[in-house]
């Protein structure tokens, strides 16, 4: 099922996702959702300490169902078109606080992540970028059926990246970022509006086997 139409500018959640106040991805998500606004979009910039969560137990989930933030950070994505996400890199992969949340959200029904385009960012002191990190994150986000920009937006040296306020100092990189930004929003836009990308979600292609604890299909 495509993303719901409705009328109205586009909303695009913007999550910062590291904990710490001084967060470099935390200002690039801020950035981003300022260019996002600019094109007369809706951003909700959304820092990931606005949904604390425990670590995922299956017998928490069992007792309690899900916690607080999880769920706000689902009504959060639920009522937006499309997210991004401005990931930091953790040993060349992805934050547990973000896995974690990713692993919550993923337990609601209907699943909130199949419908959603996302586009990811990174911000690192290393050359880098933490670009490594958002290769890893396309992994569970994909496996969930979110449609992954495929360009994708990492600042390397980001301590010294930022200008006071809170542009990037590379107007190079700049323009970069906001073209990127661009692009992704005339994707979302078009099927929103027409439709464009249809499919179905399924957690293991091809298991038709109809078991109720493989069979995970849904429309
Ligand atoms: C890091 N950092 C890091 N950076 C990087 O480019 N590649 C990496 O693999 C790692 N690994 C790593 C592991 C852990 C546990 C920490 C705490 C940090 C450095 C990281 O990019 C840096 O701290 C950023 O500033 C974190 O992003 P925020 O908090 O500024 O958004």
């Amino acid at each position: 099922m495509p993303t719901e139409s409705h009328a109205g500018p586009l909303r695009v959640l913007v999550l910062g996702a590291a904990l710490r106040a001084g967060s470099t991805n935390l200002r690039l998500a801020s950035l981003v959702a300022r260019l996002i606004d600019d094109t007369g979009a809706t951003a909700d910039l959304a820092p990931l300490h606005e949904f604390d969560m425990p670590l995922y137990n299956g017998d928490v989930e069992e007792a309690h169902g899900l916690p607080p933030g999880a769920l706000a950070l689902r009504d959060r994505l639920k009522n937006s078109d499309a997210f991004v996400i401005a990931s930091p890199e953790y040993n060349a992969s992805v934050p547990g606080v973000l896995k974690n949340a990713i692993d919550w959200v993923s337990r609601v029904r209907p699943q909130p992540f199949k419908t959603k385009h996302a586009l990811l960012v990174s911000a690192s002191p290393s050359m880098a970028g933490g670009n490594r990190g958002l290769w890893v994150l396309r992994v569970p986000l994909e496996h969930l059926g979110t449609r992954v920009y495929p360009d994708m937006f990492s600042l390397a040296k980001s301590h010294e990246g930022f200008t006071e306020n809170g542009d990037l100092v590379d107007p190079g990189l700049q323009t970069r970022l906001s073209e990127t930004v661009r692009g992704f929003l005339g994707l979302v836009e078009a099927d929103i509006r027409y439709g464009c990308l249809q499919r179905r979600w399924y957690e293991f292609l091809g298991d038709r086997t109809g078991a109720p604890v493989t069979q995970r299909a849904e429309d």
